[in-house]
């Protein structure tokens, strides 16, 4: 028999809590099978609260004792946690449970990880530690006393005292419980100390189990201009004697910021030049930093409830992608935060999964840590920066900081703080929080006696649950080009905030070429048809360097588009204008590789569904080495002088400069490869000593079928690092041919190193297996079952990575008959698992319908 469905948490529904909490005393006796864990909790009455009943959530655990100003009572045990009856006056609540740190393989919770105690509480974990309101607006100072035989014994706050078997910690900031941690373990620390804008020393360490110090140094220094970035741009300044990051192997996310005491997982802190590529190192800073800037936009200031998670989330990102564009390049990266939200946030939103990002209900928490929440979250912040204006968003977030410090707040406290600040009216804007799915913007233009009229008409279709949709409040960038390629007219923010809405621009000379949605402004589908000419033109010309790639992207949508469908393609005029570009030696060779990479398959068969037609996984990825082909052909005589120029003969750094050098180098081999064979890849790989060219030179001979030598010799030389082994895999799926993906992915999965409870392990063979769209939608719907199989498998082990595995189904309705029917049949086979998570069975289900 199946469970009843689980039932959605609706955010109509929220009261204040029945009880606050003064302080919390926690106590830890370390077991691997049999941990206690002793609470003492002091509990007021809230004055705001609806009711006096007591409820403590509580899960998987055994409890051992319970008292009440230190009367033993006998609680009532029931679905999800206890009630009791307690005094109408503040008291002391005791507990002693035992738990499981070793059998828990959910990873949420305490658990081990490689012989090491560590603990991830959010969202709802807590519950899985002890007894508690595991509610973020419950806040409450924590005192932790651990007692064990690890040499390294952790948890949040400054250090009290410790002595052998055992370590006290306390954190005096107020904190929800999901930013609980400990860890205890036979660690080693990199240390180092940080001087903060008034002048305290902070100790700072990165511990890791030994071994592993190596990994340690970019990490660290990533976190020193973290601190450093967020005094200078935000005026934040850290709050504790000491901050720590803890890399673990076993984690279900990347990283979370526990208050001072970060955990990580190991592929989002551990970089070496020898085992990490420049994406690693590049997203390795922006991770640190996100988890950094956590102390005040999450944790200083937290969530009142889960339904504003993107109110730390969004800011987050949006601050930690601000950090990335200083510290690196801001084109560059704002090109590929928008490639990442159309890749991966574009997709939820236009499929089953679409939600809002101030959701309105949901039933598993854990699956909402989305794209929608994090990147389209820092979208509308990015939008409402470029509304009110940089000094005005600066204001804003003073007046953030001071109002709501210490609180659990909601997003409607947020915008009011700008509301306030500014004096603008955001009724409007607020739209952008409660309705999902992505707007379509189509522009059409007007030109007579000097005088140019864009008309935008704006869009929005129907998302689960919410059919009828209202205009949006959309900034939209826009500049103008003169004939000769000169700006007439510089960037104009234009505010649409009508379902139709023209803008005139008078006095011009010629009829000038726009340049709309710079920077890309709002997360909206601009729709506007354009000849490859203009497109171009753009690309030559245009002053916005996001626009200017994007132009070139267009262009290449529609050389692929019309080669998919059979129609008439522009590909002389792509080859020509690529040609031109990557010749441009005043452009960043970083821009120049972006520029060369080509739409992605899932793009492609997104925009052919969202043009009424059915996507052929195969005929996308066939128009891809096509077009693929076709350039290395024509830029045969060019390629050996370009890739000499990206040659890198100081010693690596991981910085931008020389990243873009290995990237565009690596662009052109990628179409060098096509044309002889491996032999250039095969000399790189022989030659490289850096991953970044080393895995490149790998991808590339994969791809030529002459991979076997080289990837036997990667295994041997890295056989032992778990990082680097994850990339061993995923390369082997990512560069199969789309006949052999699915063979490759079985193979694999019997792989003696297929680890497949580490989620690291599991996502760099079926993350990169669902991310293969010809792979994947092989007609022959073995990919599919194979999947299936193992989401069944890993599910009752691990329900957050199934769940959030199983969006690789999530476009199964964008194709033919037989592969929805196939698909279809596969994810009610999966629904009907006996015992089936509540954390799959949302997924699934919302999928399905
Ligand atoms: N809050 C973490 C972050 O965004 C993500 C996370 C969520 C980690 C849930 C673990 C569990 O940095
Ligand atoms: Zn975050």
């Amino acid at each position: 028999m199946k469970d009843a469905a689980p039932q959605p948490i609706y955010l109509a529904d929220y009261t204040p809590p029945a009880y606050l909490i003064d302080g919390v005393e926690l106590e830890f006796h370390l077991h691997p099978t049999a941990t206690r864990v002793v609470s003492k909790i002091r509990f007021t009455p809230n004055p705001k609260a609806v009711s006096r009943d007591f409820f403590l959530h509580g899960e998987g655990l055994t409890l051992i004792r319970a008292a009440i100003d230190g009367t033993d009572i006998t609680p009532d045990l029931v679905e999800g946690g206890l009630k009791a009856d307690v005094p109408d006056a503040p008291f002391l609540w005791e507990a002693e449970v035992e738990i499981s740190p070793e059998t828990n393989t959910a990873l949420e919770g305490l658990y081990m990880s490689n012989g090491m105690y560590c603990t991830q509480c959010e969202a709802e974990g807590f519950r899985r530690i002890t007894y508690y309101p595991d509610r973020p607006d419950v806040m409450a100072p924590f005192k932790v006393r651990i007692e064990g035989r690890e040499p390294v014994m952790l948890s949040n706050g400054n250090p009290i005292a410790s002595g052998e078997g055992w370590a006290e910690w306390d954190d005096p900031w107020p904190k929800p419980a999901y930013l609980f941690a400990l860890v205890a373990g036979d660690l080693v620390a990199r240390d180092d100390s940080f001087t903060t804008m008034s002048g305290k020393d902070v100790g700072l360490k990165l511990w890791v189990r030994p071994g592993d110090e190596g990994k340690t140094a970019f990490g660290m220094q990533a976190l020193k201009d973290s601190m450093k970035w967020d005094e200078e741009v935000y005026g934040r300044e850290y709050d504790l004697d000491i901050f720590q990051i803890v890399a673990v192997s076993d984690f279900n996310m990347g990283a979370m910021e526990n208050k001072g005491l970060n955990i990580f997982n190991t592929s989002a802190v551990l970089a070496s030049p020898e085992t990490s590529t420049d994406a690693n190192f590049e997203r390795i800073e922006a991770i640190i930093a996100h988890e950094y800037f956590h102390n005040w936009t999450g944790n200083r200031i937290t969530c009142r409830d889960w339904f504003q998670l993107s109110l730390k989330e969004g800011l987050t990102v949006f601050r930690d992608q601000q950090f990335s564009g200083d510290m690196r390049s801001k084109a560059v990266c704002r090109i590929n935060d928008v490639s990442a939200l159309r890749g991966r946030q574009f997709r939820e939103d236009n499929g089953p999964l679409a939600h809002q990002v101030q959701p309105d209900s949901f039933v598993e928490i854990n699956n909402f840590y989305t794209a929608t929440i994090y990147e389209k979250g820092a979208e509308l912040i990015r939008m409402l920066r470029v509304l009110v204006g940089d000094d005005a968003y600066d204001k804003a977030l003073d007046l953030y900081f001071t109002r709501h410090d210490g609180e659990a707040a909601t997003i409607e406290d947020w915008v009011k703080v700008f509301e306030d600040s500014t004096r603008r009216d955001l009724t409007q804007f607020r739209r952008w929080y409660k309705q999902a799915g992505t707007p379509r913007v189509a522009v059409s233009e007007d030109w007579a006696d000097g005088t140019y009229t864009m008309t935008f008409k704006q869009s929005t279709p129907p998302t689960p649950g919410q059919d009828e949709k209202l205009p949006q409040h959309i900034p939209l960038a826009v500049g103008l080009l003169g004939p000769n390629g000169d700006e007439v007219l510089p960037t104009q923010i234009l505010e649409m905030t009508e379902a139709e809405q023209s803008f005139t621009f008078e006095g011009l000379a010629a009829k000038p070429v726009p340049s709309i949605l710079r920077h890309f402004s709002a997360p909206v589908i601009l729709e506007r048809d354009s000849t490859a000419q203009e497109r171009a033109f753009l690309l030559a010309h245009d002053t916005d360097p996001f626009n200017k790639w994007e132009a070139g992207r267009t262009l290449a949508k529609d050389v692929l588009v019309a080669l998919i469908t059979g129609e008439d393609a522009p590909l002389e005029d792509y080859l020509s204008a690529i040609t031109v570009m990557l010749r441009d030696d005043s452009l960043d060779p970083a821009f120049r590789a972006l520029t060369l990479g080509l739409p992605s398959q899932d793009d492609l068969a997104q925009t052919l569904f969202d043009a009424g037609l059915t996507p052929d996984p195969m005929k996308i990825y066939r128009a891809q080495q096509t077009l693929k082909q076709a350039m290395a052909e024509h830029l045969q005589d060019l390629l050996p002088r370009l890739m000499a120029d990206m040659d890198v003969t100081e010693p690596f750094q991981p910085n931008a400069e020389q990243a873009g050098k290995r990237a565009l180098g690596l662009g052109l081999l990628n179409l060098l490869n096509r044309l002889d064979g491996g032999a250039a890849a095969q000399a790189l790989y022989d030659r490289a000593d850096n991953m970044t060219l080393r895995l490149g030179a790998l991808g590339d001979l994969l791809q030529a079928q002459k991979g076997d030598a080289a990837l036997a010799d990667f295994r041997a030389q890295f056989e032992t690092d778990e990082l680097v082994m994850d990339k061993w895999f995923a390369m082997q799926v990512t560069h199969s041919a789309p006949e052999d993906t699915a063979q490759i992915v079985a193979k694999l999965t019997e792989d003696s190193a297929f680890n497949w409870k580490n989620p690291n392990r599991f996502r760099a063979v079926f993350g990169a297996f669902i991310m293969n769209p010809a792979g994947f939608h092989n007609a022959s719907g073995e990919g599919y079952k194979l999947f299936a199989d193992w989401l069944i498998k890993l599910d009752p082990v691990n329900p957050q990575i199934a769940a959030r595995m199983s969006s690789g189904f999530e476009t199964w309705r964008r194709y033919d008959a037989d592969r929805q029917g196939m698909m279809k049949t596969q994810i009610e086979r999966v629904l009907a698992t006996e015992g089936l998570s509540r954390d799959s069975q949302e997924m699934l289900g919302r999928i399905l319908n």
